[in-house]
């Protein structure tokens, strides 16, 4: 509900605006058969996709879950493209109230996009507004307070909620709930990176092996936003010191100056594993405990950094925190504490 008289209604509607990294906009595939990896969601998509077209509907709202960079932005970018529909896009923090919402819906036309960023980061307040919208396709005005209130209901034209988040769990069961349909967007393999490097190369120019490509693609996390940026400072690294190819040695030259190992593990992620290993004996160790340590934001912490080492085995999670695996102790050169099987016993008889 809205509150009209404490709400003027701002100018927020914006089409085909703030992608992240201006400079992949040409990168990102513009249709869901470019598009690499991801089979099954690409799947669930097209037919989706073709059922609605079919029935001449506007899609179901739809929730993209997973860690930064493995195509949410672009997945609804491409839906839009797919539907021939605009895409106005938004962000959780940048609707801080209600009226911020309403001059998106309002504005909506028929089977339009409208994409919300980081939804888990929407007020309450705000959040309360989209129930109707996404379920109802309306808004409920309020005029006046007290025992004078009234309200107003008022129609939108039916639309599409693409909402991407990187913490599906804070989400609202009411919220999560309105979402037709739900998927997790998990990272990449190595033959799939590969790929979208050389396509990426191709479209930027730029000359690449086989080999070249899998060194850039086995280090970049599982994510092709990293995998896009390696492939690029790997470009500078080739034209200026190599003759402009990017082979296996220049891969690895280059990358060994952007301090990233051969797991893609680079300074911050070396810098948590120490941390867990020299300062709390290996763990476990709270999440809150480590980024005070790291000084890094907690929400950094649980949304970029620990993703990859957990899906990398170099970190688990136990009810108690994190804890190192011997994955870690080994790619870092340390000390071994003997098998993690004996470690725990020993410590657990100390404990009782
Ligand atoms: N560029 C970035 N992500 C991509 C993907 N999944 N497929 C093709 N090109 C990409």
């Amino acid at each position: 509900m809205i509150h009209e008289e404490s709400d003027n209604i701002p100018e927020v509607l914006r089409e085909k605006s703030s992608l992240d990294e201006e400079s992949s906009v040409t990168l990102r595939p513009g249709r869901l058969d470019e598009y690499i990896g991801q089979n099954a969601i690409v799947e669930t998509l097209k037919i989706a996709i073709e059922a609605a077209l079919q029935r001449k509907e506007p899609l179901d709202h739809i929730l993209f879950n997973g860690p930064p960079g493995l195509g949410k932005t672009t997945l609804a970018h491409i839906i839009a493209n797919e539907m021939g529909t605009r895409i106005i896009t938004s962000s959780g923090p940048a609707l801080e109230k209600g009226g911020d919402l309403m001059g998106i819906l309002t504005h909506m036309e028929k089977g339009d996009v409208f994409f919300i960023d980081e939804i888990h980061r929407i007020p309450k307040i705000v959040e309360e507004f989209l129930y109707p919208a996404m379920e109802d396709f309306a808004v409920d005005f309020i005029f006046d307070k007290g025992v004078h209130a009234r309200t107003h209901r008022y129609r939108l034209e039916p639309f599409t909620l693409i909402g991407a988040t990187t913490r599906a769990g804070l989400l609202s069961s009411p919220l999560r709930e309105r979402f037709g349909i739900t998927r997790d967007l998990d990272f990449y393999d190595e033959k799939d990176l590969v790929r979208i490097v050389e396509r990426s190369a191709a479209i930027l120019g730029i000359a690449v092996d086989r080999e070249g490509a899998f060194e850039i693609a086995r280090r970049a996390r599982g994510t092709p936003r990293v995998a896009n940026r390696l492939l690029k400072r790997v470009r500078d690294y080739a034209q200026v010191r190599a003759k402009g190819k990017i082979t296996r040695d220049v891969a690895v030259g280059a990358l060994a100056l952007e301090r990233i190992d051969e797991y893609g593990l680079g300074e911050m992620d070396r810098k948590l594993l120490k941390t867990v290993i020299l300062n709390y004996k290996g763990g476990p160790v709270g999440i809150e405990a480590l980024a005070s340590t790291l000084q890094i934001e907690t929400d950094v912490l649980l949304d970029v950094v620990e993703p990859f080492l957990l899906k990398s085995g170099f970190i688990i999670r136990t009810s108690h925190g994190r804890k190192a695996t011997e994955k870690a102790y080994s790619h870092l050169d340390m000390p071994h504490r003997g098998e993690p099987g004996l470690f725990e016993s020993a410590r657990g008889k100390k404990r009782s």
